[in-house]
């Protein structure tokens, strides 16, 4: 493998117009990655540090750079994100910003996947990568940090889980989107798009629930196979004072997870993510005993990709999935770790965009990397149609249609 010969770092725009850092890694024997740095707005408490990017970018070139270039190989990926781990110093990248260490670290794998001549996917997967590819969730109705006047639960999801391939699933979730706007629309609801372009419109969670349930059972009976949905709850952005907050109720913790469990039985729930407050191990638990048979209980906000808390989780029974944002933990090797603990534990890993995004496509080879049974990256809009779409191509590589 070749060594690093120059990182160069700057300041880009992502999907909601804001500043986000990019690097690009360059090798002594010409090999070139470049990747940019996602941004959340729903953010768990307690996730790796993001900073302004101008700092993040200063305080790496003065921390990090000069002890990747000329000194590490790009091949070997432990070695460039211990690197950055020693260059930040601190335990949640607080000196150097996640931001800065997740787009190195990204920018050098697919720097050495260049120099490899092989795909992405393959070189962080090695030769013994699995086959199988990941179920896109689709983002179809949101609202609560990523749109204002819109649903409490932040996120409706298409789940296309009869989809004989990654194509037919990716066709299936923005049909789904489009059956969405054809149902409010029957209805006379107006909505404009949230972050990750989802339908914003202003109707209350019951109500999504009835046009999702339509929607999917539309989509299928149109794709031929089955369609059906799940939530991202993000409870840690409804929880205060110890209640849950909807649009006109409160819910106490219990009623939480009762409401939360018979949603999953009448609307047939495949996927819940964060359906608790951040640090409620034990109602996540408690969900799972209830209704994990049957459905996902995510933890996004609660695990933020980070092992140790993860093993707490996994320790208390504390759900059965976990979301792997790499820019949560602020290095691909870090991301790694926390999907082979799940995987370990029989926790499902689901690799996730986040609401900020840019055209990268890192997340869409680590799923496939990974072998991992669910990406959640949109539906619809640039930003996610990137990865949706290289998805697409990387299934086509694979299976030499
Ligand atoms: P975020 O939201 O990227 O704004 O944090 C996504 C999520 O909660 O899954
Ligand atoms: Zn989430």
């Amino acid at each position: 493998m070749t060594l690093i010969e120059r990182v160069r770092l700057r300041q880009v725009l992502d999907s909601r117009g804001n500043a986000t850092v990019e690097a690009d890694v360059l090798t002594e024997s010409g090999g070139f990655g470049r990747a940019a740095a996602p941004s959340g707005a729903s953010t768990g408490e307690y996730e790796a540090i993001e900073l302004e990017p101008g700092e993040a970018i200063a305080s790496a070139r003065e921390h990090a750079v000069p002890r990747l270039e000329g000194t590490v190989y790009v091949g070997d990926q432990r070695d460039v994100d211990r690197t950055l781990r020693v260059a930040d110093g601190t335990d949640d990248f607080s000196e150097i910003g996640a931001n800065s260490a997740v787009a190195i670290s990204m920018a050098a794998a697919k720097a050495a996947s260049d120099v490899l001549g092989a795909p992405l996917y393959q070189h962080l997967g090695g030769a013994f990568r699995g086959e199988n590819f990941p179920i896109p969730l689709g983002n179809v109705i949101g609202g609560g940090e990523h749109a204002a006047d819109a649903t409490a639960i932040q996120e409706f999801l298409a789940v296309p889980v009869g989809a004989p391939s990654v194509q037919d699933a990716v066709f299936a979730n923005a049909a789904v989107h489009q059956e969405v706007a054809d149902i409010l629309d029957d209805r006379g609801i107006s909505a404009a798009k949230g972050d990750e372009g989802a339908w914003a419109p202003s109707i209350d969670d019951d109500e999504a629930f009835e046009v999702m349930e339509e929607a999917v059972s539309t989509v299928a009976d149109e794709f031929g196979f089955d369609v059906l949905f799940g939530l991202d709850v993000a409870g840690a952005e409804l929880y205060e004072d110890g209640e849950y907050h909807y649009r006109d109720e409160t819910r106490s913790t219990d009623e939480q997870i009762d409401y939360v469990a018979e949603l999953v039985d009448e609307y047939d729930l495949v996927y819940v993510e964060d359906p608790l407050d951040e640090n409620d191990y034990d109602g996540f638990a408690e969900l799972t005993d209830r209704v994990g048979d049957r459905t996902l209980i995510c933890g996004d906000d609660l695990f933020v990709t980070n092992v140790e808390r993860l093993s707490e989780g996994i320790e208390r029974g504390a759900g059965n999935s976990i979301l792997i944002k790499p820019n949560q933990i602020g290095t691909l090797s870090d991301a790694f770790d926390a999907v082979e603990l799940a995987v370990e534990n029989g926790y499902d890993p689901v690799i996730s965009h986040r609401s900020g995004e840019t055209e990268d496509t890192t997340i869409a080879h680590l799923a496939v990397a990974t072998d991992a049974p669910f990406i959640k990256t949109g539906a619809v809009g640039g930003e996610r149609t990137a990865k949706l779409n290289e998805l697409i191509r990387i299934e086509q590589n694979v299976t030499r249609l």
